[in-house]
């Protein structure tokens, strides 16, 4: 494997742009190629056979471009396709073991909310996952559909009465049970953090899953002596199932820098 060519990413939209930023924070030097499957989102909806297919496909337009390392930045995609890494040519990692540690490691009274979509939820993927961790520790799940459709119209603001009112429908069962940590399971949910976080008080501690998966795919690039050793300088390069009009504003929004990379729509369905 080459280790000057550039790390994938794929989500089904913008959810993935969670682990795009801390990436660009923590390994400055690396290129960076992100597919977002914003033609056939939402996946959190379909059934499992869908979301592996789109799974598999992403992929393979991620390895079409070259890339050494593929981050599955989608809870989704994540939870249910897991098995298509058995099947890579490179290294793929995504987001439910590393949030799962980081979670089971944050909370002190052993009760751990997961939110993410209904797919995620239906998996128990990351019930499992801290269950494996600690068996003791009980994990209170709540799927959240409505969530990637706001984030994707860019609707996230926390004064915004729709975002206040779907916060307080999806989550006012999970705050009674006590939790004192929280798993943003799906990629999108970071990008309500400050509307998460006024309903849910500042004691209860959020796990953004788009950058625990970040911060995993960097240790895993050391260990495998993947990182290409520059210090700055990477590029960022958006593939989009769809228009690429409004994608670069909201883009740049999310990220929290400027985007000045290639981005580019492309047929999904060819690969
Ligand atoms: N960001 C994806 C996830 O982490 C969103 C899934 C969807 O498209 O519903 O689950």
């Amino acid at each position: 494997m080459d280790k000057n060519s550039a790390i994938g990413v794929f989500d089904s939209g913008f959810g993935g742009l969670t682990a795009v930023r801390e990436l660009i924070k923590l390994l400055p030097g690396e290129d960076i190629i992100y597919f977002g499957d914003t033609g056939r989102l939402p996946y959190g909806s379909k059934s499992r056979e869908t979301i592996k297919k789109y799974a598999l496909q992403d992929s393979r337009f991620l390895l079409s471009m070259g890339v050494k390392y593929i981050i599955v930045a989608c809870g989704t995609a994540s939870a249910v396709a897991a098995d298509t890494k058995e099947i890579m040519p490179v290294p793929m990692t995504g987001v439910v073991e590393p949030t799962a540690a980081a979670a089971a490691k944050a909370t002190k009274n052993g009760k751990i909310g997961v939110i993410a979509t209904a797919a995620t939820v239906a998996s128990h993927a990351y019930l499992k996952s801290v269950n494996e961790i600690s068996a003791s520790v009980q994990v209170i799940e709540q799927a959240c559909p409505l969530f990637v459709p706001m984030v994707e119209e860019g609707c996230v603001d926390r004064g915004d009465i729709v975002v206040k009112t779907m916060v307080e429908r999806y989550l006012s069962a999970l705050k009674r049970t006590g939790v004192d940590t929280v798993i943003l399971g799906c990629t999108h949910y970071p990008l309500l953090t400050d509307a998460i976080r006024d309903y849910m008080g500042k004691n209860v501690t959020l796990i953004n899953s788009g950058e625990q998966a970040a911060i995993y795919a960097k240790s895993e690039l050391e260990r495998l002596e993947l990182l290409n050793g520059k210090k700055s300088g990477g590029s960022t390069d958006f593939y989009l199932s769809d228009d690429t009009e409004k994608f670069g504003a909201l883009a740049e929004y999310y990220i929290g820098c400027h985007i000045d990379g290639r981005v580019e729509r492309i047929d999904i369905e060819k690969y």
